[in-house]
């Protein structure tokens, strides 16, 4: 329901109730390690080759790393009946908004097309492809007509950050997420050996993290990295993540460049991302999706 909307909802003083989690399965932030050397690569550097093997090091040691906002908070302060008309379950919307039972988030997804005006994917797939020693153009031809996703996400204060997630651990079921966040307000947080870190937001930087169909796609080598965003007490939070997605009907293997030669047989069976789609939204959020297509 749209009157669910913690946007709609005005402030709260204490947390609802549906929204505590049990108490093995907090944030302890206490815990949380605080970013100290995320990789950040500068894409636009002459340097290709350095450009490539940076990437090369950040995608296979932390899945992750960072390499520009004013509209997406003046939809979540509309009056709730303005909101109310995006509001949508449905997931083949076209744009949705969604309130999230138990996670102290709103957000609205967007698809967007045609790719080749949202751009950053592009030199970066380049890049990836290239720190794979594979043809530059390799995996943007693999993956077909391909889509951008977008969700605004929207984290109002919280009256208790300990007890609820904006948004628990996860990976994305895309290939190659992109995320513009807040420069003044932290919430994002990654595994790392067993750690959450806590990714300190800088001005004019995007974070670009690895997801499934990258792991799936580079036969392992690249670990769609686990995240989540945790929210404030005293700062509501924007971010707007773009989810670069494989056209749909695309069959996901790897190259066999990456298979078999130095032991590494094909860690997962040949699926297509509607395939994995379907399966996404349908599991239990504690699974990991691409579990399902192990060999
Ligand atoms: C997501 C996501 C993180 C954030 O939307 O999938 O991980 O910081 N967002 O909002
Ligand atoms: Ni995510």
């Amino acid at each position: 329901m749209a009157s669910q909307l913690l946007s709609a909802a005005g402030k709260f003083v204490s947390l609802p109730e549906k929204y505590v989690r049990p108490e093995s399965q907090r944030p302890r932030l206490h815990d949380v390690i605080n970013d100290t050397n995320i990789p950040i690569i500068d894409l636009g550097s002459p340097d290709k080759q350095q450009i490539v093997a940076q990437v090369a090091d950040a995608c296979r040691s932390f899945g992750f790393f960072q390499k520009m906002m004013g509209v997406a908070s003046e939809f979540f302060h509309l009056p709730p009946e303005e909101k109310a008309k995006y509001y949508s379950d449905d997931p083949t919307k076209k744009m949705r908004l969604k309130e999230s039972v138990r996670n102290w988030r709103d957000y609205v997804r967007l698809h967007c097309y045609p790719l080749e005006e949202f751009v950053p994917g592009f030199r970066l797939l380049g890049a990836i492809s290239l720190s794979l020693e594979l043809e530059e153009d390799y995996l943007e031809k693999i993956l077909g007509e391909q889509e951008q996703h977008m969700a605004v996400n929207y984290y109002p204060t919280c009256p208790d950050p300990e007890l609820t997630y904006g948004l628990p651990a996860h990976t994305d079921p895309n290939v190659l997420t992109i995320l513009l966040q807040d420069p003044n307000v932290a919430g994002l947080q990654i595994l790392k050996d067993g750690r959450w870190i806590a990714v300190r937001p800088l001005p004019n930087t995007l974070v670009v993290n690895v997801a499934d169909q990258l792991q799936a796609l580079s036969n392992g080598r690249y670990m769609s990295v686990r995240h989540r965003a945790v929210v404030n007490s005293d700062k509501e939070r924007i971010s707007v993540a773009s989810f670069l997605c494989p056209g749909n009907g695309v069959v996901i293997s790897p190259p066999e460049k990456l298979v078999g030669g130095d032991g590494c047989p094909a860690m997962y069976r040949s699926y297509t991302y509607d395939e994995y789609y379907d399966k996404f939204w349908s599991r239990a959020l504690d699974e990991h999706c691409l579990d399902f297509f192990k060999r």
